[in-house]
């Protein structure tokens, strides 16, 4: 039992702190004591099945027992020097990062979370270029930093606009309104003659890097077109504009995979991530950069820091959680449980008429729901649909954590989970599903 009541943690949440994307008198914050493997649990003894990972993050699981001794174990050790100085853990973690990350992503700036790490792959890369602007896509989030809410196309960039000049939008490989049924390498085709055509107007030795999440996150679970990545990669070399793959939630085994876009067979120049480097335990986030980019940094000056870059305490942490993770193969585990996270949306599908589509790579996915047969979304872009919040209500009160945006319900749970609880999950979905099915049009 906690000491506070569940009205006292709520209620003092809300009086004395700020809740992220909202107006704070209007959440309803899910109070949380405690947290294990795929569950969370309330103060009055209600439970949870995390579907989402938490903000899919936390890709290990809640409070995994091994990972929890080392970090005890850790503070008795080194818990914090400043960044100038050289340590056991930043000299280990980073070698085997080397040998993790492929190709040649050797070196590896450490930050506090995903939107530093994008803040410092900007700085990294116009340094690098000596060239000031930067693209990316319109459907993504890289953060809510000065710089990673400009690289952002949703629409939480919109109120936090103007921001620096230099950051060029582009459409993505599968645009909002595709409908007219092109294969992939037409998609790709397109998206790319479009690209280039981009890059030439706005002067190709002014652009420094496209960003990219290398699989599209909470604008939609978009997975790469096939060929996209590397003929993309192609196109950006021939200009010299370098790559960064935006990793902050796909990495770390969440598509079946180390890094999504091991998928595209590429190497980026550059890749950013956090959350499942700690499984979200601490804080923490890097810039990993190829040899040539690092070898730029050993005669000039990287013009950056951070009180906590590379804290002990932080690199102590991650390097317990990617054991785990590796020791224990989840990341194998995530692309075996790929194809019956698929058969479970298949089968909702099949059975309400108000499942529009689904796509998941390794347990990364989403059910997008639609208002008509005519396959018209529940939500248009941005929108809202009252039955969304009732969905969300139903969860809450039938035991299910997870993320609804718009007209989607994500499937994102921790990579240890079992058969069983992810076949629990989507029976609670299902459930729920009934609801979207009294408001479908026909
Ligand atoms: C793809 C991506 N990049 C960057 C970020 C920002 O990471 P953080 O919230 O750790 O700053 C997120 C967070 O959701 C993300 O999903």
């Amino acid at each position: 039992m906690s000491a506070m009541t569940e009205q006292e943690i709520v209620e003092l949440s809300k009086k004395h702190t700020l809740f992220s994307w909202s107006a704070t008198g209007k959440v309803n914050p899910l109070p949380v004591t405690d947290a294990r493997g795929v569950w969370l649990h309330g103060p009055n003894g209600q439970k949870w099945l995390d579907f989402n990972s938490q903000l899919m993050s936390v890709n290990i699981g809640h409070s995994h027992p091994k990972v929890v001794a080392k970090m005890k174990a850790a503070c008795d050790k080194l818990l914090f020097v400043y960044p100038g100085a050289a340590t056991e853990v930043r000299a280990r973690f980073s070698q085997k990062l080397a040998t993790l990350f492929p190709g040649d992503l050797n070196t590896f700036f450490f930050t506090l979370g995903g939107a530093e790490a994008n803040e410092n792959a900007v700085r990294a890369a116009r340094l690098f270029t000596g060239r000031q602007k930067i693209l990316s896509r319109y459907r993504s989030y890289h953060g809510a930093t000065g710089n990673a809410i400009q690289l952002t196309g949703d629409p939480r960039r919109w109120p936090n606009e103007p921001g620096g000049p230099g950051f060029v939008k582009v459409m993505d490989p599968t645009p909002w309104d595709y409908s007219f049924g092109a294969n992939d390498e037409q998609i790709v085709e397109n998206n790319l003659r479009y690209l280039d055509e981009v890059i030439r107007f706005e002067g190709p030795n002014t652009i420094a890097a496209m960003f990219i999440e290398s699989v599209t996150g909470t604008n939609g679970i978009l997975i790469p077109p096939k060929g996209y990545l590397k003929k993309l990669k192609a196109l950006l070399d021939s200009y010299g504009i370098l790559l960064v793959c935006d990793e902050v939630m796909a990495g770390w085994g969440r598509t079946g995979k180390l890094f999504g876009f091991e998928h595209g067979d590429i190497v980026p120049d550059m890749v950013t991530t956090a959350k499942g480097l700690t499984s979200s335990y601490v804080p923490l986030g890097l810039v990993a950069v190829s040899d040539r980019i690092a070898a730029h940094f050993q005669n000039n000056v990287f013009w950056g820091g951070l009180t906590y870059n590379a804290h002990p305490f932080c690199l102590e942490v991650a390097e317990a959680v990617v054991d785990t993770l590796l020791e224990e193969k989840m990341v194998e585990h995530a692309a075996k449980l790929e194809p019956v996270m698929r058969a479970h949306h298949e089968r909702l599908k099949a059975k309400h008429r108000s499942v529009r589509t689904y796509r998941n790579i390794g347990l990364f996915g989403l059910i997008e729901l639609q208002k008509n047969a005519k396959g018209e979304r529940l939500v248009p872009y941005n929108g809202a649909h009252p039955v969304m919040g009732k969905i969300g209500d139903f969860f809450r009160n039938n035991g299910l954590f997870t993320m609804i945006q718009g007209g989607t319900i994500f499937s994102n749970p921790p990579l240890c989970i079992t058969e069983a609880e992810l076949a629990t999950g989507f029976e609670i979905v299902d459930r729920a599903l009934s609801l979207a099915d009294e408001v479908f049009e026909g």
